[in-house]
């Protein structure tokens, strides 16, 4: 028989359990277990009309009491643990950003292309503009032009990379076309520089490979020199490799320029030895020249010239081999990012 006590004692024991649950999973174990259909709260409540009469008002009237409170625990709890759950998940998203970021690789200019532009900057800063011309050339331009005999070897397929079936275009051996091409696109004054790709069948060493990189330059005006052409080139030698910079200019023969030099600059090979590097060959245009594009020869001169990018990128950076420019090592491209 079910005393005021009893009830006490279930809604205590109901109240306790409600407290203790951490989770809303252990707070719906506790309401199944003290409100639920089988608790033994709703028992009490559902045999009252088993009671004397004289019990059911009391003990009715105590059962859904001690019901409500628990109801009300339960609701409180609810709320407060379910509040606790947000915090938590809160907590969990929250992004810290005192936390150091992934790192992402930058990417930075190619060395060949931080050289080539320090070089193209030298030249527009004496007033040179820069012009283009195409990789992929005829026999004309890149040699006829250029007064290049035919029987030149630069003009045998053991020399030069020509396009399969077509006899007379090939990959530029140098970027001298391009000297024919701004010529026959205007009248004098001239002064270009043309920097880009070439190709050869060289031997590959460590300072040749099949495809490397010429900047082209080409004046012409009244009344240019030899003296203009060597203080043009010893002041950007200078420029990119410093004022102490070693050099010797020594006489060549190219079939487009009459006279012909080579510049040659110190630069260190692999074992340390000191080497006298080519840089650029040079020269006044020959009349030759001019004559194939339509310019008086008795009134203008001019002189011209074709620097190894890359071999400047070398002497600058006392690189052994000139092939590590072309492997695309990161280790090698990242020191100079
Ligand atoms: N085209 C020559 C070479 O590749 C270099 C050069 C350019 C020489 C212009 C004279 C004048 O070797």
């Amino acid at each position: 028989m079910p005393s005021d006590l009893n009830i006490d004692a279930l809604r205590d024991s109901a109240l306790s359990a409600i407290g203790a649950a951490e989770s809303l999973d252990a707070l719906e174990a506790a309401r199944v277990a003290h409100t639920g259909r089988r608790s033994a709260i709703v028992e009490i409540l559902s045999g009252i009309g088993k009671l004397a009469p004289e019990e059911r008002g009391p003990t009715g009237k105590a059962a859904n009491a001690a019901r409500k409170a628990i109801e009300a625990a339960l609701d409180e709890r609810h709320t407060r643990l379910e509040a606790a759950a947000m915090g938590d998940q809160l907590l969990e998203d929250r992004t810290d950003v005192t936390l150091p970021g992934d790192p992402f690789p930058v990417g930075a200019l190619h060395l060949l292309t931080q050289v080539r532009t320090e070089i193209e900057d030298v030249f527009l800063g004496l007033g040179y503009r820069i012009a283009d011309g195409p990789e992929i050339e005829d026999g004309y331009h890149n040699f006829t032009a250029l007064n290049i005999p035919e029987a030149h070897p630069a003009r045998s397929s053991s020399d030069t990379f020509y396009v399969a079936g077509h006899d007379d275009i090939a990959l530029r051996p140098q970027t001298s076309p391009v000297q024919v091409r701004v010529m026959e696109s205007g009248p004098p004054p001239v002064f270009i520089v043309s920097p880009g790709a070439v190709y050869r069948r060289d031997d590959v060493d460590a300072t040749h490979s099949p495809m490397f990189h010429q900047l082209e330059g080409l004046a012409v005006d009244e009344g240019l020199t030899l003296s203009h052409l060597k203080g043009t080139l010893v002041h950007v030698a200078r420029a990119l490799l410093g004022d102490d910079v070693e050099y010797v200019v020594r006489p060549h023969f190219f079939p487009f320029t009459e006279p012909s030099i080579e510049l040659y600059v110190r630069w260190m090979d692999r074992h340390g030895r000191g080497q006298w590097l080519e840089l650029l060959g040079a020269g006044m245009v020959d009349p030759n020249v001019f004559a194939s594009v339509g310019y008086d020869p008795e009134r203008w001169t001019g002189f011209a010239f074709g620097m190894g990018i890359d071999r400047m990128a070398m002497v600058r950076y006392g690189l052994p081999d000139l092939r590590l420019l072309f492997e695309n090592d990161l280790r090698f491209l990242e020191q100079f990012a």
